[in-house]
This record gives C-alpha cells, structure tokens and sequence, in this order.
C-alpha cells in the first residue's frame, strides 16, 4: 500500500455531534526500532508483545462546526484535568494527519484521556495514547464515509498512530505486531503494524511481562532526540543490519516456541539499544544501577534454575520483566523477593500479551 492510499476523498454523509471511546494497549518491543528517517518510516523493521493491562482509554467528542476554521479547534483533558501542555502533540498529530483525514478543521473536539498505569510510572503512554486517539479519529471518518472493512479500518487507524509516535502503530492489533518491511514477513509495511502472519507457539499467546519501575521521573532524553541521533551514528548500518538479522532469527522460534533462542535475541536487542545510546554524539545513559542489578540477579536465577525468566529494556531505567505463564508462581515468588527491592518505592506493574484495542 502507498500512503496515497489513505487519503480519505469521498465523504458520504455528515457526522455533526457526539463522541468515541477507545482503549488501546501499550506495547513492548522485542526487535527495537531506534532511528527513523522522514515522514515517520522506521530505520528497520522491529516487533512487539501488545500488552494487556497498561491501557489508554480516549475519548473524542466532536462537534460539527457552521464554519471551517483556519487552526485546529481542540481541548484536552487528562485524567480529568485540562492539560493545555498536552495540545502541542496532539496538534502536531493533527497536523501530520490532515491530509489523510481532511475533515479535521470542521470539527471541534474534546479529547479525554487517562491511563490504567500511573503516568508518573516513567512507562510510555505515547504509544497507547496516540494509538487510542488515532482508532478514535477513524471511528469519527468511518462515521463520514460509510462502509469500511475491519482491515482497512485497522490499516489506516495504525498508519495515524504511528505519525503520532513510531511505536503507537504496534498498538492497534494483538500480538506479536511486526512494523517495518522486512522481506521474510508477508505484509509487512514501514507504513502500518501488521499481526505478524507466521506460525506463532502457544507458549507466545500468554507471555507475562512484569514491568519493575526502577526510575518513575520524567525521560531525560525524548525518543525523538534519541531517534535523529542514529543519523551521523558511527554503528547506524550495522544496527539497522543486525535489526533485520534478529527479526528473522525470530521467525523459527515463534514457531518453535524455543525459549533460549528468543532469550539470546531479545536480550541481546535490549543491550543493542542502550548501546546505541551510549555510542551516540552526544552519548547518555538511561539505565540506573538498579536496572544492573536486577539484570545481574535475573541471570543468576536463571542459571541457578533454568527456568526461561528473561528482561528486556525500553528507552529507559524500568526493566521489563519476560516469562511464560507456566513458570509464573515460581517467577514471581522471585520477583518479590529478590528484585522488588531495586524498584523505586516498590512498585512494579504485573502485564501480559494482549489482544489489542477495543471500542468502549
Ligand atoms: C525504545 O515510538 O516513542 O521504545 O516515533 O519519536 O514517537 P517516536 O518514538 P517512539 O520510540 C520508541 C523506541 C523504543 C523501541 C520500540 O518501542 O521499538
């Protein structure tokens, strides 16, 4: 598909007041997407595990105006509250987005939004707060132009979400979400998430994710800043190469289910990243000690025990904690006693593979 493709051209009917609710999960990358080039395209292609309870739920109300305006006509509310510091990225959304949706300006909205996950946990509500919002403006354009397949519906809700944020178009679908062409997965676009179409294990249908909240402050350095400086990045290449090579390593143990080789890959992804960052001009280091540690003591209990316990990082301190549900009770026995020490005031956040979003 072309972008062209998601132009919306013939209007069927006019929607004049109301409103959508959307609840979209956030995601978690298992190949890193971590460089893009204009207009949103991913450096490589990367995959995700859709979560299940860390949600945003929007709502867009709307009201048809007598007259289009110049600028876009919003307001936002964020877990109650009017958030006037929030308008600047919902405005560059919609700003990235009009052309694709061109009956924006005729509106005025409200948008209403709160997370299932504190907003100070220092978790991303980028991805499920732009995915969420995206789903909400094409239940507003389906309203406008009549018939369209869930499919396309999904397409072009994920191909908004991710000129919102890169990652929030893996946050339409379940799991796992594959973004970014790669010659070995059928259907995959740098356009829009697709459910990855191979063969995927059962073990993969209900992988837990415990997230340990090492540092809940505010990111020092925002993914997009991270993002440009893969541009005159010296590993930029060989990255963006290895980023292939792992995804299609994946493929075979979605299949087989081989939990040692997708610890190998994953973890191996997560460090890649964090070197990334590391090796950038300028550098910077978002892991804390805590994040070492709880690394360090994962290793060891897994060497001690053999059970399939694994972490993976995102741009930042928190570590995402990766396990099969049947080792679960033993897991997070280990959890609790030996790694909810390193979490800022204890608190960690309990998630597993998920289905995707859901209209309320
Ligand atoms: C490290 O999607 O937050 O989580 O496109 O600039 O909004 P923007 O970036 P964003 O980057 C996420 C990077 C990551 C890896 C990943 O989720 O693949």
């Amino acid at each position: 598909m072309t972008e062209q493709e998601f132009i919306l051209k013939k209007y069927k009917s006019s929607a004049d007041a109301g409103s959508f609710t959307w609840q979209a999960p956030s995601n978690i990358a298992l190949v890193k997407y971590w460089g893009k080039k204009e207009n949103q395209i991913p450096a490589n292609p990367s995959v995700s595990f859709t979560l299940n309870n860390c949600k945003t739920i929007t709502t867009l109300e709307y009201k048809r105006k007598d007259k289009v305006s110049d600028d876009f006509d919003f307001e936002v509310f964020f877990e109650g509250e009017k958030k006037d510091d929030f308008k600047p990225k919902i405005k560059t959304f919609f700003k990235r987005i009009e052309q694709y949706c061109p009956f924006l300006k005729e509106y005025q909205f409200i948008v209403r939004s709160e997370n299932t996950f504190p907003h100070s946990s220092g978790i991303a509500s980028s991805a499920s707060g732009m995915s969420a919002l995206a789903l909400c403006v094409m239940s507003l354009e389906k309203e406008i132009s009549g018939e369209v397949s869930e499919d396309q519906f999904n397409k072009k809700a994920s191909f908004l979400a991710r000129l919102g944020s890169g990652s929030a178009c893996r946050s339409v679908t379940g799991s796992p979400v594959v973004w970014g062409a790669h010659p070995k997965i059928e259907g995959s676009s740098d356009l829009f998430g697709t459910e990855y179409p191979g063969k995927l294990h059962k073990v993969f249908e209900d992988y837990q994710d415990t997230i340990l909240l090492v540092d809940k402050g505010e990111k020092k350095v925002s993914s997009t800043l991270g993002h440009n400086l893969m541009h005159d990045h010296p590993f930029a290449e060989a990255r963006f190469t290895q980023a292939n090579a792992n995804l299609e390593k994946l493929i075979p143990v979605f299949e087989s289910g081989d939990l040692e080789k997708f610890i190998e890959i994953t973890e191996s992804e997560a460090l890649s990243l964090h070197a990334m960052m590391m090796s950038s001009t300028p550098y910077f280091i978002l892991m804390k000690p805590n994040t070492l540690e709880i690394i360090n003591k994962i290793w060891e209990f897994r060497e001690k025990t053999g059970l399939p316990v694994s972490f993976t990082l995102d741009a930042g301190a928190n570590v995402h904690v990766l396990y099969p549900e049947r080792d679960k009770s033993a897991i997070l026995d280990f959890i609790k006693n030996e790694l909810v020490v390193y979490c800022q005031n204890g608190h960690y956040i309990c998630d597993l593979v998920g289905k995707g979003a859901k209209k309320l």
